[in-house]
């Protein structure tokens, strides 16, 4: 295989066609994207994973200029899990390294694009200066209103729904929360997302088919969408493909479709 060929869908039309007939009223107002094949897309070039990450965060830099572009309101990106803290000592360190450099050197760019930054996950189990480096940018940019970039770190959905239920406990027995009041709403207040809308696009790149334990309490109405695109080759095209696709489908929530209401 020609590892500088892309694995996309090659009969779709050009960016300029997708921009185009884009639906400017019927964009989702949150997109997440679980940014998978880095390492893929390294070995197919016989190069340290490493180099997948680096090259993975120029597609970070676009799509978030892209998404911020065009008006979408939150993009979420899963850029650590829980899970991820088993890869080996060194790919850990190296992808750290990464998102110290990345935060430093984008402060400036989130600022003057009006971007607030978020981190969802257990922040405090990363290394210190990498934790008050995400809690000083959240404090600098959390007056910018032009998009929501939320970083999911550290983060799982299982275990970010097991601490909501140990705080509902915890007000429950301190009689903070009466048991009459706790719903969907009410519970929803409790996740790490408490503030965030729920995603209405869930994108996944490289052609895995899972939501691998992402925001799993939030995507219970978000539509899904696969790519066989490696995340390093995800580009302004790709984008405007998901959401081609999503603004050709019918959300009904459970609802009756609109064409066989009588
Ligand atoms: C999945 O690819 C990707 C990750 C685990 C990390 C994502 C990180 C980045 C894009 C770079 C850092 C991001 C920021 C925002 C600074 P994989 O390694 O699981 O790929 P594979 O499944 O092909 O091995």
């Amino acid at each position: 295989m020609n590892p500088t060929k892309k694995t996309t869908q090659n009969n779709a039309p050009e960016e300029s066609a997708l921009l185009q007939s884009l639906d400017r009223e019927n964009l989702p107002k949150h997109v997440a994207i679980i940014m998978d094949g880095n390492g893929r897309w390294a070995a197919q070039r016989h190069l340290p994973r490493i180099a997948g990450h680096r090259s993975g965060i120029q597609s970070v830099r676009k799509i978030i200029t892209f998404a911020r572009e065009i008006g979408i309101k939150v993009l979420t990106l899963y850029a650590f899990s829980n899970e991820n803290w088993n890869r080996p000592a060194k790919e850990i360190t190296q992808l750290m390294m990464l998102l110290e450099r990345y935060l430093n050197k984008e402060l400036r760019t989130m600022m003057k694009n009006g971007i607030r930054f978020r981190a969802l996950g257990q922040i405090d189990r990363l290394q210190n200066s990498v934790s008050q480096l995400i809690r000083s940018v959240e404090e600098k940019t959390k007056n910018n209103t032009n998009m929501v970039l939320v970083l999911a770190l550290s983060y799982g959905g299982r275990t970010e729904i097991m601490d909501a239920m140990k705080k509902v406990y915890q007000d429950l027995e301190t009689e903070k929360l009466s048991i009459k009041d706790l719903d969907e709403q009410c519970f929803s207040e409790y996740l790490y997302t408490k503030d965030i809308p729920d995603p209405d696009l869930m994108i996944r790149t490289s052609g895995e088919i899972r939501v691998s334990n992402f925001l799993l309490w939030q995507v219970a109405y978000t539509e899904l969408y696969f790519t066989k695109t490696l995340w390093p080759d995800f580009r302004e095209r790709d984008f405007l493909l998901a959401l081609r696709d999503y603004q050709g489908r019918e959300r009904r929530f459970g609802l009756v479709s609109r064409e066989k209401q009588d």
